[in-house]
């Protein structure tokens, strides 16, 4: 069972400058929600508890506003500060103190997950004994990701880091469940061609070993970009959209946390103050009759 989980929070965000200039890319708005919101809610909704965000050096401040330590959300978050990008496997040595002899999930802060086969496929894998577990989902354009070649039963074929060349649609998306030995396998890596460390030669150890696996979020579940502004909007056009609706909230993290009775009405109340006067606050009120 994974009972950790660390959100890289990190990146210059350098593709959505100058909005990004003062203000890290995961407080940026998602429609109605800082974008941390998203991949918050995705590892709470695997009933993962314990929380590492990992943040910019100088940026911690802005988190702690948005989300303050002493939370209202059953969780506990602490933060680190990565000082300068040196690719996603260092989240494993800058949280190694915090993940210790557990595994642990990763889930990129810019990555958003929406769909009925999410909690399952989440619930399904957080009970992750060994290995590791990548979630892949078709794209139209596979070259923007790393790709997975997938045989039979999910079997991880060939995984590679945005191939000009590819024959498999299938993405691997900015989620990972690992076992322990991640930070063992982190400090063999040796920095790629553009000199960070790469996740997928991580995956490659685990595949080596055969001990990689897969689980699809298939057509009908949805993994979105925000990595342009154009792709950030049409994100943000989805949720509303869905929102609007159906007058419920996508990654409203104390209805989560409210549904898995880790807080009482009481948290929403303080959480209502905390926000303040507005239509999140509006929405919590709706949830607890008042
Ligand atoms: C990273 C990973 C890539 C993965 C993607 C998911 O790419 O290197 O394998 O598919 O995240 O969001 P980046 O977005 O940092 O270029």
């Amino acid at each position: 069972m994974i009972k950790k989980g660390i959100i890289l929070a990190g990146g210059m965000g350098t593709r959505m400058s100058p909005l990004t200039k003062a203000v890290n890319k995961q407080l940026l708005p998602l429609y109605d929600k800082p974008l941390i919101f998203y991949p918050l809610s995705v590892l709470m909704l695997a009933g993962i508890k314990k929380i590492l965000i990992i943040v910019n050096k100088g940026q911690l401040h802005q988190f702690k506003k948005v989300l303050p330590e002493n939370n209202n959300l059953g969780i506990t978050i602490q933060y680190k500060e990565q000082v300068k990008p040196g690719g996603l496997p260092e989240a494993f040595t800058i949280g190694e103190s915090f993940i210790k002899k557990d595994k642990v999930a990763l889930i990129l802060g810019d990555n958003f997950f929406y769909g009925q086969s999410l909690t399952n496929i989440l619930k399904k894998n957080i009970t992750l004994k060994s290995g590791a577990k990548i979630f892949i989902h078709p794209v139209k354009k596979p070259h923007l990701y790393g790709v997975a070649t997938i045989g039979k039963n999910k079997k991880v074929l060939k995984l590679i880091e945005k191939p000009k060349k590819t024959k498999s649609n299938l993405a691997v998306t900015g989620l990972y469940f690992f076992d322990n030995k991640v930070i063992e396998y982190t400090k063999r890596l040796k920095p790629s061609k553009r000199g960070e460390l790469e996740i997928i030669d991580l995956l490659n150890i685990y595949k080596n070993k055969k001990k990689l696996s897969a689980d699809l979020i298939g057509r009908g579940g949805s993994w979105l970009d925000t990595g342009s502004i154009k792709d950030f909007y049409s994100a943000s056009n989805f949720i509303s959209t869905i929102e609007e609706r159906q007058g419920l909230k996508i990654a409203c993290l104390e209805e989560i946390a409210l549904n898995k009775n880790w807080i009482n009405k009481n948290n929403i109340k303080n959480s209502i103050s905390f926000y303040g006067n507005c239509n999140y606050s509006d929405y919590l009120k709706s949830l607890i009759n008042v």
